[in-house]
């Protein structure tokens, strides 16, 4: 399966991947925690994504497209893959089809969104900046990674409805119970593709 995870910071996307990638057994690809190590480098590459991070902006396109497209191309990533966090506007998203296309790869099959409100998104992440220290979890960070995502990212819910890949689940509530509503939403989708050639688009 090649899936994409949308949903606004803090909406449980790192969390919900990881089961997912152990469930279905295909690598969960983030380019969030590739960054965080890109900036840990210390190199030039480093401190440019580590000015935008730490603002809450959006690290330039061709910085991240270039993370993305190396690790599309490790073997593991052949038969599936889990996108956490790319593509986060419509030009990634387009590139990223013609990075598929170019590779002869399937398309995107699922666009899947995590759905939850921006006061339990800033609860949970004020909640970890206090047990971890996350550098963009500060409150007004959030704040305006919040925006950012409504501005550049929401914009995608419709370029993946128009082609009937998009899945919306409730991203609230005990982990394990928003897992399930995935795996269900999912299995729904794969079946309305199977028997109808269409694409449920809600779980
Ligand atoms: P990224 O690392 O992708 O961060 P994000 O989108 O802001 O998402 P988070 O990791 O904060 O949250 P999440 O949705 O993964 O939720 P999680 O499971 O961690 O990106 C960071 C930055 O990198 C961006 O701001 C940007 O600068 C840059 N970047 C990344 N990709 C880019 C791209 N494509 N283009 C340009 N720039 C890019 O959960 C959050 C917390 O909530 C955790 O503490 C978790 O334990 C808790 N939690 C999870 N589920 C629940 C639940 N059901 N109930 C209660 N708590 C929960």
């Amino acid at each position: 399966m090649r899936m994409i995870l949308l949903g606004a910071p803090g909406s449980g996307k790192g969390t919900q991947g990881e089961k997912l990638a152990a469930t279905l057994g295909i690598p969960r690809i983030s380019t969030g925690d590739a960054l965080r190590a890109t900036v840990k480098s210390d190199t030039e590459l480093g401190r440019r994504a580590r000015a935008a991070m730490d603002a809450g902006d959006l690290v330039a396109d061709e910085l991240v497209v270039g993370i993305v497209e190396e690790r599309l191309a490790q073997a593991d990533a052949h038969e599936g893959f889990i996108l956490d966090g790319f593509p986060r506007n419509t030009a990634q998203a387009k590139i990223l089809d013609g990075l598929l296309l170019k590779n002869g790869s399937p398309p995107v099959e699922i666009a899947l969104h995590l759905q939850v409100d921006d006061e339990e998104i800033i609860g949970r992440l004020l909640a970890r900046a206090r047990q971890q220290g996350r550098a963009d979890d500060r409150e007004d960070v959030i704040r305006c990674r919040i925006r950012v995502y409504g501005e550049e990212t929401c914009p995608l819910l419709d370029y993946y409805a128009t082609q009937g890949k998009l899945l919306l689940v409730s991203g609230v509530g005990p982990v394990d119970g928003i897992f399930q509503r995935i795996v269900d939403a999912l299995a729904k989708a794969v079946r309305g593709t199977a028997s109808h050639g269409a694409r449920a688009v809600s779980g």
